[in-house]
């Protein structure tokens, strides 16, 4: 099929197979770095924003709970203060309440919870059952949708590894009247030493970080786009002046001698191979001349 296109078309068709390999390669290549990419930023944030919330709890149950504990028994209303839950809810609220990271979201999802805002749904609670399901599991992470768009999650385990936590949360007589009057005595009861009950899980916008990304993406191959046809243009342009052109002409030249024009030249404009053609024509064609006119010659 090559063999009726002309030289321009041959070489088009090689070069345009070559760049589209090229650009298909090079995007790939540069969209799985750039996935790579996205994923550890998010990874980064999420990760941060867990160890801190960790670092709240734990404030809470060697400094603050210690402090309040002793109220517990006697006051009527319950100090949701004492919970490292309830601090740690609490303090990742007031860093929300700032618009740019009104997206972000901590949720200790629990089965059974005291709190009913902490109910599990129907995909944490998967989570949840996962980490159930495997005590060597420590950490599921992934993305999920919202109605503010994609959001990238890391779940943690929680599991009841003190004695301390089994007052309030194994049977409602032995916790302290307040909590009873507060959350009622039907949540948050029944849980068992080392049981899994819940997932602490932080949730970040994943969104702007893609979207960021596709900009890159497009950017990066709009600029290898415009340079593979920034060099098909040249190189046709050289084509078409140091091979075609020259060709063409000898073409002509050649047929004109074949028709007996001996005046015909075959220009040689340059010293590359066509240049050496041309001038090899040349010396064919005064060859040709001696030859005919010794044949004339010998005719008279
Ligand atoms: C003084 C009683 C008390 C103790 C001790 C206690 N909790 Fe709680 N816990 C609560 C209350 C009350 C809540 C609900 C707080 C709120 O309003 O968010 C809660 C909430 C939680 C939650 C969030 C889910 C839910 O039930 O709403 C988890 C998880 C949790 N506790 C785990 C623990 C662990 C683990 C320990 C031991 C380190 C522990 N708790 C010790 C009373 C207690």
């Amino acid at each position: 099929m090559l063999k009726n296109f002309k030289l321009s078309q041959k070489f088009n068709i090689l070069l345009l197979s070559a760049f589209l390999c090229a650009i298909l390669l090079s995007g790939i290549a540069f969209s799985t770095l750039l996935n790579r990419d996205t994923e550890q930023e998010v990874t980064a944030k999420a990760t941060i924003l867990l160890k801190t919330m960790l670092a709240v709890r734990d404030y809470t149950s060697t400094q603050i709970n210690p402090e309040l504990a002793p109220r517990l028994e006697t006051e009527t209303e319950f100090l949701p203060q004492t919970v490292p839950g309830y601090s740690a809810r609490e303090v990742f609220e007031r860093f929300r309440s700032d618009q740019d990271y009104s997206d972000f979201f901590y949720k200790e999802a629990t089965l059974n919870p005291t709190n009913l805002r902490d109910k599990a749904d129907g995909f944490e609670a998967d989570l949840v059952n996962r980490f159930r399901s495997s005590s060597t599991l420590k950490e599921l992470t992934g993305y999920r949708s919202s109605p503010a768009g994609d959001l990238f999650y890391i779940a943690r385990p929680i599991a009841i590894v003190k004695e301390s936590c089994l007052r309030c949360h194994s049977t409602p007589e032995k916790a302290p009247k307040s909590q009873l009057t507060t959350y009622g005595s039907d949540n948050g009861f029944g849980w068992k030493l080392n049981e899994t009950v819940g997932a602490q899980i932080i949730s970040v916008p994943a969104s702007g970080v893609r979207s960021t990304a596709r900009k890159a993406f497009l950017l990066f191959m709009s600029i290898v786009i415009a340079a593979f046809v920034l060099v098909m243009i040249i190189i046709n342009l050289l084509l078409r002046r140091s091979v075609i052109q020259p060709l063409n002409q000898m073409a002509t030249a050649a047929n004109e001698v074949s028709m007996g024009n001996m005046e015909a030249e075959f220009e040689q404009a340059s010293n590359d191979e066509i240049g050496k053609l041309a001038a090899a024509f040349n010396r064919m064609k005064t060859s040709l001349i001696m030859a005919m006119s010794m044949l004339r010659d010998g005719e008279e």
